[in-house]
């Protein structure tokens, strides 16, 4: 299978160091995953035969210096209308207008290539119009990390709990944030909070949509809109961040619980609500216990009940983890249907 990469930053390169580390299990599967090319934000590295992905890895490292298939200024855009390929890995920043990303996909998916991605911002903006374009052009779209990084979601509710229904999601989807409550909860003041979590590299300088709860939304229209096969966008979440969160965590460590910005999807009759807020979680709840820059989501069913699923985030190569994970899905289905010559 012929794969483009778009987005050659933290996720993008620990994909590629992934996949040399886990070759001999790729080879088994026998997907024979061939990366035609590579883009980042200044040009595109291109061999039609299949990069070497440890050369690609050292060339990136010294700012392409040397390489000669690196082709300056070649646009990522340009690289997926004019280079043949099956796939299009999606890994640019997420932003709140979804470019870059949002033209690489809907690009990807005229032309017929599945698209696999991590990338949150063109799924806020322009959900249904994506999902619709790759059912009309018959091509997957996979996004397993754009909510919660690694933590299973998608892949558990397109596979388990076919015929039951969904009443209410909770989930903790931003590990800046709970890395904050959580310092907080230590007796720090926000500011602290923050500071450290900015030296830990948990938060970035520009910290804003992760305090004041955005990023979390974002992650609510994807999952929602996944699960209700609707239309949501940001300014339908009811969204509360955590500048002001204080006052709640004293309250909290009197009453013995926790605080979580949690995220809630809830479905109550016809209606469904969408809401980010901090709230109080009972030391009984799994929730209380996902701390620092963890994350988790707790399903409640009609018929299964509660199904609460969290995992550790260390690092980038969990992200790159689960979309490889969504790669494997992809070229294992074309494997399937491919028609014997
Ligand atoms: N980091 C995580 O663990 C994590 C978890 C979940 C989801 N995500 C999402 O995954 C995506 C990638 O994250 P990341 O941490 O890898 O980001 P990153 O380190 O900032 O890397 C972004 C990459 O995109 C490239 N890029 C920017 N504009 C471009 C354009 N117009 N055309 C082609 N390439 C362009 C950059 O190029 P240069 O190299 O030239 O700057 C860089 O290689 C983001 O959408 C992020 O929200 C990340």
């Amino acid at each position: 299978m012929k794969v483009q990469l778009i987005g050659f930053g933290n996720v993008g390169k620990s994909l590629l160091e992934l996949i040399l580390d886990e070759y001999p299990k790729l080879e088994a599967m026998k997907l024979n995953l061939k990366f035609v090319s590579i883009s980042d934000s200044k040009g595109t590295a291109v061999d039609e035969e299949g990069l070497d992905l440890s050369n690609v890895l050292k060339y990136k490292s010294v700012g392409w210096s040397g390489c000669d298939y690196y082709l300056k200024g070649y646009s990522a855009l340009d690289a997926i209308k004019c280079i043949d390929s099956d796939l299009v890995v999606e890994l640019t920043p997420s932003t709140n207008n979804g470019e870059p990303g949002l033209s690489h996909i809907k690009t990807a998916f005229t032309l017929k290539k599945h698209v696999v991605t991590a990338n949150k911002g063109p799924l806020v903006v322009a959900f249904k119009q994506l999902k619709n374009m790759a059912i009309e052009n018959n091509v997957d779209f996979l996004y397993e990390a754009t909510v919660a990084a690694h933590v299973p979601i998608f892949c558990l509710l397109s596979s388990c709990f076919l015929a039951d229904e969904i009443l209410k999601v909770e989930g903790i989807f931003n590990a800046t944030t709970n890395y904050i409550i959580c310092e907080m909860e230590k007796g720090n003041s926000f500011q602290n909070a923050l500071d450290n979590a900015i030296k830990a590299g948990w938060a970035e300088t520009n910290y804003a949509d992760d305090v004041d709860g955005v990023d979390a939304a974002r992650k609510v229209v994807i999952l929602a809109n996944t699960i209700f096969d609707s239309d949501f966008k940001l300014k339908d979440v009811k969204v509360e961040g955590i500048r002001n969160v204080e006052p709640l965590i004293v309250e909290a460590k009197r009453q013995s619980k926790k605080v979580k910005l949690l995220c809630e999807i809830i479905k109550k009759d016809s209606e469904i609500s969408l809401q980010v807020s901090p709230k109080m979680i009972p030391l009984d709840d799994p929730l209380s216990t996902v701390n620092y820059g963890d994350m988790a989501v707790k399903f409640y069913f009609k018929n299964s009940q509660e199904i609460f699923v969290s995992a550790k985030f260390k690092s980038p190569r969990q992200t790159a983890q689960a979309v490889l994970n969504d790669i494997i899905k992809v070229a294992l289905k074309r494997k399937c249907t491919r028609q014997p010559a």
